[in-house]
């Protein structure tokens, strides 16, 4: 009897464990399943994970810019800052970068990512940072020299946790140190880098919905003001501490989603508003 009933309660543990599920209960499960192809580096299939859209290789333009030469002619730096290659971010700086030289402006891009630049500042160059005492190291140096060189600077990089990605803030850091981008004088701080404008290009997953800047929000109007005018109190207060101008910033929070059937479209669509907003700001001034 005794073997009976072992046999038996063998029988109902094994049962349980056929259908015990593999996964617990509490894994969260996308809302939109994924259905475009895995990004090769990193796996990613879809936004509804992480709100990253992934271009498709036929719709990636990658873009080389020409650099800097000593012609008299306008330059204009783009600082990017974005891990993948075909992301959205990448998109809206190759279609700028491509625009300005069109528009007969030189161009020189610094691929963080690419250099592998370290945004940690660390203890040997904090007084160099903070103070200007010492040299800076050569390869801040170099990016010195590139900031000097140019009419405008365009950092350009994903929201992450509401600010710039790590990479870029780092480059700020230790590049515009003070008694380069700074200095102290008799009536507070004053900003070096006359003459230079500022802008910044940001692509985004949960702003309220919008593209462009202040007043350009489309699904949440209200959120997204809130938003950019909290952006433009930033923006402001670093041009005001590099003497620089503030050009204010092109957000984009409507990304093609990646199961988006117009996606080559909606792409083309987003591109084109960028270069209305970048001949508004640059171009189309007076
Ligand atoms: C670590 C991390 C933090 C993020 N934080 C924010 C955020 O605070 N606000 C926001 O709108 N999007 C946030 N996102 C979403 C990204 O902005 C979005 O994935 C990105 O703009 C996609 O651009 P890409 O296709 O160029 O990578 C975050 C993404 C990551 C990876």
């Amino acid at each position: 009897m005794k073997k009976i009933l072992l046999s038996v309660l063998a029988l109902v543990m094994l049962a349980g464990c056929a259908t015990t599920p593999t996964t617990p209960e509490t894994t969260p499960t996308p809302s939109v399943q994924p259905t475009a192809p895995a990004d090769a580096e990193t796996g990613a299939t879809s936004d509804a994970t992480t709100s990253a859209s992934i271009v498709v290789d036929e719709l990636v333009k990658e873009y080389t810019p020409k650099g800097f030469t000593d012609a008299e002619v306008e330059k204009v730096l783009f600082v990017v800052g974005d891990p993948r290659h075909n992301s959205v971010t990448w998109d809206l700086a190759n279609t700028a970068m491509a625009y300005f030289e069109e528009k007969g402006m030189e161009v020189e891009l610094r691929d963080l990512y690419a250099m592998n630049f370290n945004p940690v500042l660390s203890v040997e160059n904090f007084y160099y940072a903070k103070d200007g005492a010492g040299e800076p190291t050569t390869e801040i140096k170099a990016e010195q020299e590139l900031v000097k060189a140019a009419d405008h600077i365009i950092f350009v990089y994903p929201n992450w946790h509401d600010s710039e990605i790590a990479i870029v803030k780092g480059y700020k850091e230790e590049v515009f140190a003070k008694k380069f981008a700074y200095q102290d004088s008799e009536s507070g701080l004053e900003g070096l880098l006359k003459d230079k404008s500022i802008y910044t290009i940001m692509n985004c997953g949960y702003l309220g919905g919008g593209r462009g800047w202040i007043g350009d929000g489309i699904i949440d109007t209200e959120t997204w003001d809130k938003y950019m005018n909290a952006f433009d109190v930033f923006d402001q207060d670093t041009a005001a501490f590099w003497g620089v101008t503030s050009y204010g910033r092109y957000v984009n929070d409507r990304t093609p989603a990646n199961t988006s059937e117009n996606y080559a479209e909606e792409l083309k669509e987003l591109e084109d508003n960028l270069i209305t907003h970048l001949d508004k700001v640059y171009f189309s001034k007076n």
